[in-house]
């Protein structure tokens, strides 16, 4: 998918910036970092190198910088990670003091910090969903919670296994987390698909245009799937690729379906999580509670976390022993999670990514429709959207574009990552949620200099 940002890594000579939030002072890539750049080609696999190709030194705030004087404004949060910021002084602190005390790995053996961790994600969680599995990645989330569906649909009937997802959806890369997934070109390595997870049209008003709930029931029903059959339901709050929400009537329809049919309703919030769209949950836009939710990335904004966060009576399903992970709740990543999770109270981020993308939702669309040939859909809450890029005339999606957006923009001193999505034609735009009016303002010039020049 997507065009490659730097295939070539010939420094190209670019106009020099300096502002409040970006400053580059080096051809791009820059010339001292090729070295850097090329061990990484050597000894990667090549799936490695589709970032733009700047050699990340440092980390703050709303900042990236590399060795070399260039410094960056962030629209990446890494890839929707750092929701407090890059390197906020209370993570490190925490981590610091978690090294220093003396305990940095702990299994399943109890530990203080891990309870804490457990209590603190329960306590942000709405009511009755006060069981936390603490894993390590996302995809791993979203494996622990089909297996525990399935596991819960087969306590109702032998046949009851069936997952249903979503075309377009991202749940990982891993076995389980890949088969849930729909973007078919991911999924050619499987093969053996499992017949018994199958996916239904997003009803995101742009390729998915029928975004009625009937939908949802006449997709089953080609599908060859009766409700008795289907363990659970699992939807990102919004599509990450392309930043895309249901409307909430539909999701709506979809929890008393599911309440029904005796199906769980699984959110896979690994994106929406801890602020990103404005509200603590993504799914509070909906206004329903799941009986599952996947969350990582924005858990810990930053160290390797993820958890999977349920109705007691499902997250109990296994024995003792029968549910565990090498490193659930490892001790330092917990103590990053938790102060996290103080940092998102205390400087409220969720009410800042509430008012910045008051501020950024409508220019974004604003800049939108300056280019109606070329952007397809503008989507997105709070401080997630995405720029759906098309050819002229139509829906097909452009790559080609997308990516020379995000590389021009990158030349500029405005980093995000590479376009990802439908056909990987969406520009993504995820910055931090400790992100400024003034820098969200001056990213949304930033992008718009870059699109004119894109597109002339
Ligand atoms: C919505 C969603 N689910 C699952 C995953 C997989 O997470 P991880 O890469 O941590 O395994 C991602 C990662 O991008 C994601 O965006």
């Amino acid at each position: 998918m997507g065009t490659q940002i730097a295939s070539d890594l010939t420094p190209r000579r670019v106009s020099r910036v300096q502002t409040k939030y970006r400053r580059i002072v080096t051809d791009i890539p820059a010339p001292e970092s090729i070295p850097v750049l090329e061990r990484l080609r050597q000894f990667e696999p090549r799936s490695m190198s589709g970032q733009p190709p700047i050699v990340w030194d440092r980390a703050e705030g709303i900042q990236i910088y590399d060795r070399w004087g260039n410094m960056w404004l962030d629209w990446s949060s890494g890839v929707v990670v750092t929701n407090a910021g890059h390197g906020h002084p209370a993570i490190r602190q925490a981590m610091m003091e978690r090294i220093e005390h003396g305990l940095i790995h702990n299994y399943c053996f109890p530990s203080e910090i891990r309870g804490e961790l457990a209590a603190g994600l329960a306590k942000v969680a709405p009511e009755g969903l006060k069981k936390v599995f603490l894993l390590t990645t996302g995809s791993e989330a979203c494996e622990c919670a089909i297996k525990l569906a399935r596991t819960h649909g087969k306590t109702i009937n032998a046949k009851k296994i069936t997952i249903v997802t979503y075309h377009n959806a991202f749940h990982g890369r891993t076995l389980g987390s890949q088969m849930a997934g729909g973007i078919p070109a991911l999924k050619d390595w499987i093969v053996n698909l499992d017949p018994n997870m199958v996916q239904v049209p997003f009803p995101d008003g742009f390729r998915g245009l029928d975004t009625s709930f009937e939908g949802f029931l006449k997709a089953l029903d080609r599908a060859g799937v009766t409700p008795d059959q289907v363990a659970g339901v699992m939807t990102e709050t919004y599509q990450g690729g392309n930043a895309s929400f249901a409307p909430p009537e539909y999701i709506q329809k979809l929890r008393n379906w599911c309440d029904q049919h005796r199906a769980l309703l699984i959110f896979d919030e690994i994106q929406a999580g801890f602020g990103r769209t404005g509200k603590y949950w993504g799914f509070e836009h909906y206004g329903v509670v799941p009986d599952l939710i996947c969350c990582g990335k924005g858990i810990s904004s930053g160290m390797p976390l993820s958890a999977v966060i349920g109705r007691g009576d499902i997250m109990d399903l296994y024995p003792p022993g029968s549910m565990t992970s090498t490193h659930t709740g490892n001790p330092v990543c917990a103590a990053a999670a938790l102060a996290n999770l103080k940092v998102i109270e205390e400087q409220n981020l969720v009410e800042n990514s509430r008012r910045m993308g008051e501020v950024m939702q409508p220019l974004l669309r604003q800049l939108g429709s300056r280019f109606p040939k070329h952007v397809g859909a503008v989507h997105g809450k709070g401080l997630v959207a995405a720029l759906h890029m098309v050819r002229p005339g139509g829906i097909e999606p452009d790559s080609a574009l997308a990516t020379d957006i995000v590389r021009r923009c990158m030349e500029k001193g405005l980093l995000m990552f590479a376009p990802v999505g439908y056909a990987g034609a969406s520009v993504k735009i995820a910055p931090p949620l400790v992100t400024p009016e003034d820098a969200i303002r001056e990213g949304v010039s930033v992008l718009e200099e870059a699109m004119r020049e894109a597109i002339q």
